[in-house]
């Protein structure tokens, strides 16, 4: 045994710390990831404290953080390459250790000589938001072409605990109109793995999963968290590891061919975002927040208040009427709506969706006069104007796709595959990007746009080049690139990402928007579960959330418009119908809940989030800090109990007292239940409790009809 210091090297935040170490070969080896730990003083190596297991290579490698094939290690490898047959199998020889910026940033650049390859892999931990970034660089210094099939962004262990029975995984599955339906399995002993070829992030593989460790909840306990930031094709799996713990790993999927690398050429991964909290999944969650609040690009530097949307898809889809929607700027005016967001409709013969995608100019029959005109009338009312576009999209009845036809992704001797009747362009083609470029750039300098809204409404099939190579990891590198260039012609406008609602929702795409399009069901009742998925891994700030009609478009389901309301408050706030069909009443309860919206976005948006459940149909969701916090309680279902669970609010501090007050309902206070004096009492005046009896006893919850909300405000007294 070694009797030397361990040469280590370890990234530590404030409850999350990531320790390499250099092996006896002085390669690296994975020591720990998770709770923090104080320095990289370790006691023994890895090796030493490994006992030699039968039936084992004599010497048994540990995990790497690039682990290879091949050479010894047997789980799922971080590489995945050959040339031509050979090579199959890597090695790394030498590994050099450098700290790009000590103590936050590591670069291991890893050699191997049989295989002639360089791999860069870079460790980075943000102290302040408890986030590390996960990449790898890969170069071929060969003289003949390697061909890599897989290369992870980062390959981690989960800590060892015995029970992996106890260790759950929490992920999203969904579709177009049901996005973020959390699933919650154990991860046993097998893999779990979820992948995505589908061209961008999709509706149904979100690229993250949360880990819940034994003890684990939503509020407290030890929890893994990561996410992939790229808008295409991602692989992630966790395999259980005869050693006695899992592997957790991800990174983009590369279609056959799209990792070949000629003598020279690199391959870079995207950052793989992973976390970790003793605070449970909303810990978790917080830190993404910082993470994502952190790496988001704000015109004039900062976020201001996110401003009340009106969208006029649902209201009036392809019927575009310039006196119609003016009168829709004037009704969304009159409620206190701040932004208007003109959809899909408004090109060039785009009467419905088979055709006008690539050509975007006004419609001349719609708008004679070009946009200028209703979006000034938008602007005399006070509000911003933002326009749709759907840029990497073609109809092949378009003017674009008759003179270019070639310029659409496309496999030679193939028939098109069409989606929603359209085509991808190949944003690869410099050609097809400094049309985009051109096209966008014009009309964000012939009007007053302060936002675009940027859909893209299909998935990628035939996603070829004219050399018939997959293309669809550079489409993404090319809608990035465009993107960046757009904001920096136009660093005032604000973006939406949407794809077909939650899409393209992930780290990757928010460096270069500023909201997400959460989904295209805007029923109220099905869009909470859809939030709270959503909020684990991104601020609710940028959640776009809307008032639509009732019943909803999506489902059919009526609701009123105070439960709409509610559902739709902690997210940015927008409304999707006409208002011209609503009742006088309607609109005065519209126009409040507005006024409320506007009243507490600071609060909503600024701080952290928790998402609980008091059982009995009851959750609730908490915004702001544990001084001030607006707490929503949805009852989702009817109670079957004379008496409704209180809520536990765990996350304050037991040795405070609190002031709460019952500041919103929706309906009229008891809603046609019955109340109590206690109700009564606390919607008055705040109302005196102390921080351990909210925590471990709970708030009282009124009676409530089902698809209905309370609302309290809850501040910490002045000791
Ligand atoms: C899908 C989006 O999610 C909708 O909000 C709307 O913009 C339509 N596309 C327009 O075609």
């Amino acid at each position: 045994m070694t009797t030397q210091a361990v040469p280590s090297f370890c990234l530590a935040g404030r409850d999350f710390a990531l320790v390499i170490e250099a092996d006896a070969a002085g390669m690296p080896v994975w020591r720990h990831v998770g709770a923090r730990v104080m320095g990289a003083a370790l006691p023994w190596r890895l090796a030493d404290a490994m006992p030699p297991a039968s039936f084992s290579l004599d010497a048994r490698p540990a995990l790497s953080p690039v682990p290879t094939f091949g050479t010894g290690w047997f789980g799922s490898p971080a590489l995945l390459a050959h040339r031509d047959g050979g090579d199959f199998a890597q090695g790394f020889d030498a590994c050099h250790f450098e700290w790009v910026d000590k103590p936050g940033h590591l670069r291991l650049t890893l050699t191997d000589s049989v295989a002639q390859i360089r791999l860069e892999q870079d460790v980075r931990l943000d102290p302040a938001c408890d986030v590390a970034k996960l990449s790898a660089r890969l170069i071929n210094t060969g003289d003949s072409s390697l061909d890599v099939q897989w290369l992870a962004s980062g390959t981690i262990p989960l800590p060892s605990t015995g029970d992996s029975e106890a260790m759950r995984v929490r992920y999203p599955i969904g579709r177009h109109n049901h996005e973020w339906a959390m699933q919650d399995e154990p991860l046993g002993k097998g893999i779990w793995s979820r992948e995505n070829r589908r061209g961008l992030t999709s509706h149904d593989a979100f690229p993250g999963a949360i880990v819940m460790m034994p003890g684990g909840t939503a509020q407290s306990g030890p929890c893994f968290s990561a996410q992939l930031a790229w808008s295409g094709n991602h692989a992630q799996s966790i395999g259980w590891c005869d050693e006695g713990f899992h592997v957790w790993q991800s990174g983009m999927l590369l279609a056959p061919g799209e990792g070949r690398l000629a003598p020279g050429e690199t391959l870079e991964t995207p950052e793989w975002w992973l976390t970790f909290s003793r605070e449970g999944s909303d810990g978790a969650a917080q830190n993404f927040h910082g993470a994502v609040r952190g790496a988001m690009r704000w015109p004039q530097g900062g976020m201001k208040p996110r401003p009340v949307h009106i969208n006029s898809w649902e209201g009036f889809y392809f019927d575009h009427d310039e006196a119609r929607l003016k009168r829709l700027a004037d009704d969304a005016a009159r409620l206190g709506v701040e932004r208007f967001v003109l959809d899909d409709g408004w090109f060039h013969r785009r009467n419905d969706d088979r055709a006008g995608l690539g050509d975007w100019w006004p419609d001349a029959a719609k708008y004679p006069a070009g946009l200028g005109p209703l979006a000034d009338h938008v602007r005399g009312l006070g509000m911003e104007f933002g326009l749709w576009v759907e840029p990497e999209m073609v109809n092949p009845d378009s003017d674009l796709y008759r003179a270019h036809p070639d310029w659409a992704l496309q496999i030679s001797g193939r028939a098109p595959i069409t989606a929603r009747n359209q085509l991808v362009l190949d944003l690869a083609n410099p050609q097809v990007s400094d049309y985009l470029f051109e096209r966008l750039d014009a009309l964000l300098r012939d009007l007053p746009i302060a936002y675009l809204k940027w859909d893209h409404n299909r998935d990628l099939a035939h996603a070829a080049g004219p050399d018939g190579r997959a293309r669809y990891r550079r489409q993404v590198a090319a809608v990035y690139r465009l993107l960046d260039r757009l904001i920096d012609a136009h660093p005032h406008v604000e973006i939406e990402a949407c794809a077909g609602g939650g899409g393209r929702i992930d780290a990757g795409i928010v460096q270069r928007s500023h909201r997400f399009w959460t989904s295209d069901c805007i029923d109220a009742t099905a869009r909470i579960a859809m939030q709270r998925g959503f909020l684990g891994f991104m601020p609710p700030e940028i959640m776009g959330a809307h008032v639509g009609a009732s019943p909803a478009h999506a489902t059919g389901r009526a609701h009123d418009m105070a439960w709409r309301c509610a559902v739709a408050l902690p997210g940015h706030f927008g409304v999707e119908m006409n208002p011209a069909t609503l009742s006088a009443d309607e609109r005065t309860v519209l126009a409040d809940w507005i006024a409320f919206y506007k009243a507490q976005r600071s609060r909503l948006h600024a701080g952290r989030v928790w998402c609980g459940d008091a059982g009995d149909g009851l959750a609730w969701q908490a915004h702001g800090d544990d001084d001030d916090l607006l707490l929503i309680v949805y009852r989702l279902s009817p109670t079957c109990q004379r008496m409704p669970p209180p809520v536990r609010l765990p996350m304050l501090d037991k040795d405070a007292q609190y002031d709460v007050q019952l500041i919103r309902e929706t309906g009229s206070p008891g809603y046609g239940q019955p109340d109590a004096p206690a109700f009564a009492a606390m919607r008055a005046t705040p109302l005196a409790v102390a921080g351990d009896y909210l925590a471990q006893i709970g708030l009282a919850i009124p009676m409530m009809h089902a698809e209905s909300a309370a609302i309290y405000a809850i501040r910490r007294r002045a000791a």
